[in-house]
């Protein structure tokens, strides 16, 4: 994909499968929300093909629309009407029994903030409300442009509670992240996007695995002394000795987490 003679994205070869949640991961200005804006059929590619429901985004109708839902950073809520009238006239719009409002503003949490004026949520308030709009017509997919960004930790934790249930109840999701341990946390598959190529596309442990290769053991003992051993055979006989004597704080694995994979891509080269 490319803006004028600015090659944004480069090769992406990408399948989602039905009822997982998938995360893309990358730097700010990577191409992100253009790879989102693609699969949503807004931007056509350059060059490429893509399909969702089975069916090109070139032609998307109704019938693909009808059964996506979309959050994205620019949130368009009205702000002098309630929670319940903007659903309304999202409802409007889109052709949807209205008893779906109550539903879903109680998925949300919002459901005693019904008549509350849009002016007056918090953001985490918003979001949700971002969110129960993009749920209103039970889409089977959803597209989440950084759906946490900017909350605290509570207001993020309902969020994932929420996409969860979203999954569980059989949605499919694609979302965008600059947070690490919420890809690691929701995610069944994550990839990698640096400098518009997809690095990795794993699941999330497995991405981790792969970039162990010190694949050691890190041990405090209780007299202070740090111990490194390799996570191999080995060191059973070290290891059980001191745990025979009762001598150890801690282990821990040398495997990365999610954070440190993304640091050592993005300053090249693994770990
Ligand atoms: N409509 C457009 N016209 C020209 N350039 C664009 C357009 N949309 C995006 N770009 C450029 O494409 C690149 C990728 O932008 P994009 O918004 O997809 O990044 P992102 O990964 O979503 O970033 P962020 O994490 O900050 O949201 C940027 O260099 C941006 O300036
Ligand atoms: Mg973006």
């Amino acid at each position: 994909m490319s803006f004028q003679h600015h090659m944004v994205l480069k090769g992406i070869d990408l399948t989602i499968n039905q009822g997982e949640i998938f995360g893309l991961i990358g730097p700010s200005g990577v191409g992100k929300t253009t790879l989102i804006n693609i699969l949503t059929g807004q931007l056509l590619p350059t060059s490429g093909e893509v399909f969702v429901f089975g069916r090109d985004t070139k032609q998307l109708g109704d019938t693909e629309y009808s059964q996506m839902g979309m959050v994205f950073d620019v949130p368009g809520l009205f702000e002098r009407l309630s929670c319940e009238q903007n659903l309304s006239i999202f409802a409007d719009i889109y052709g949807i029994d209205k008893k779906r409002i109550s539903h879903v503003l109680e998925t949300v949490n919002l459901a005693a903030s019904a008549k509350t004026k849009v002016s007056r949520l918090s953001k985490g308030m918003r979001q949700r409300l971002i969110i129960a709009r993009a749920i209103l017509h039970s889409p089977k997919l959803l597209f989440l442009d950084e759906p946490t960004s900017g909350l605290d930790p509570l207001n993020t934790s309902d969020i994932h509670k929420l996409i969860l249930s979203l999954k569980e109840s059989g949605t499919t999701i694609f979302l965008t992240t600059h947070k690490m341990d919420e890809a690691m946390s929701l995610c069944d598959r994550v990839a990698l996007l640096s400098e518009g190529v997809l690095i990795e596309n794993d699941a999330p442990d497995e991405i981790c695995r792969k970039y162990n290769l010190e694949n050691s053991l890190h041990i405090l003992l209780k007299n202070g002394e740090r111990v490194i051993l390799p996570n191999t055979a080995d060191s059973k006989e070290t290891i059980s000795e001191y745990m025979k004597n009762e001598q150890i704080v801690s282990i821990h694995s040398s495997e990365p987490n999610l954070e440190d994979v993304f640091l050592s891509v993005m300053k090249g080269g693994k770990k």
